[in-house]
């Protein structure tokens, strides 16, 4: 595991950017792994303002989404199909046909989640971009979250739940269910990279990085991939020992 550290968000988005870009150039037919939530913002931007530059064509990318909240529809303004449409896909040259998100209005969620893990194990993406709950989870595998998972239905914790709650009008309002890759279907990614800013994140990033992996920290599971950036700011970082950084 590599840890950047970087002095505000705007540096790990332009850091993460340059890797990531880095990545879609040098493959002819790249598939990348979406995260939602505040973190990867800026990074949609820096994408959406280099494709609008003229730096890069998202014609042959292919995407794959970690999860989206049971029950929403994807005009939904809380869904995550919609997030993505309205932070990144409709401003750049992507095929929509590509862009792939778990259904959360599936009849039958099981074989969705079936079918999402089967087209991910069909997908490896190149990198999947990653962000980190306060709790510790990546995706929507919440602390108990068993390595072996593959795409399932979760109910969130409440902290989730609480994190959540600043985009929607009450609380009330937050999905309680998500359709999540599980862990395992994570770690098929080539690549890893995961982005973490805010003092909130700041325990859950020393515990995954300086104790042993383990379900209570689903993100501490990353220890056991090969190819994982951290790109963090201070205030992610500021719980960290950084002598031995
Ligand atoms: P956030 O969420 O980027 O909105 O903080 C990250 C996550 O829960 O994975």
């Amino acid at each position: 595991m590599r840890l950047y550290l970087l002095k505000s968000p705007k540096r790990v988005a332009a850091a993460a950017y340059a890797h990531i870009k880095e990545i879609l150039t040098s493959v002819s037919h790249p598939i990348l792994g979406l995260a939602t939530g505040s973190t990867p913002l800026r990074l949609y931007k820096n994408m959406v303002d280099d494709y609008l530059a003229g730096g890069i064509s998202f014609r042959d990318t292919t995407t794959i989404n970690l999860d989206e909240y049971v029950g929403l529809s994807g005009t939904d303004v809380q869904s995550y199909r919609y997030f993505m449409n309205k932070n990144l896909f409709m401003h750049i040259d992507i095929d929509i046909k590509n862009t792939h998100i778990p259904n959360g209005l599936a009849r039958d969620l099981a074989k969705e989640c079936l079918r999402y893990t089967e087209l991910v194990d069909k997908n490896r993406p190149d990198v999947q971009i990653l962000g980190i709950g306060s709790n510790g989870h990546i995706a929507f595998n919440e602390p108990g979250t068993p390595i072996e998972s593959t795409t399932h239905v979760v109910n969130l914790d409440q902290s989730t739940i609480d994190d959540n709650s600043r985009f929607f009008d009450t609380i009330d309002l937050v999905p309680r269910q998500a359709i999540t890759m599980g862990i395992s279907d994570i770690l098929k990614a080539k690549q890893i990279i995961l982005l973490a800013t805010g003092t909130s994140k700041a325990m859950a990033l020393t515990r995954m990085l300086t104790k042993h992996f383990s379900a209570d920290c689903p993100a501490s599971f990353l220890q056991k991939h090969p190819h994982v950036t951290i790109y963090a700011d201070e205030s992610a970082t500021h719980l960290l020992d950084k002598s031995g950084v």
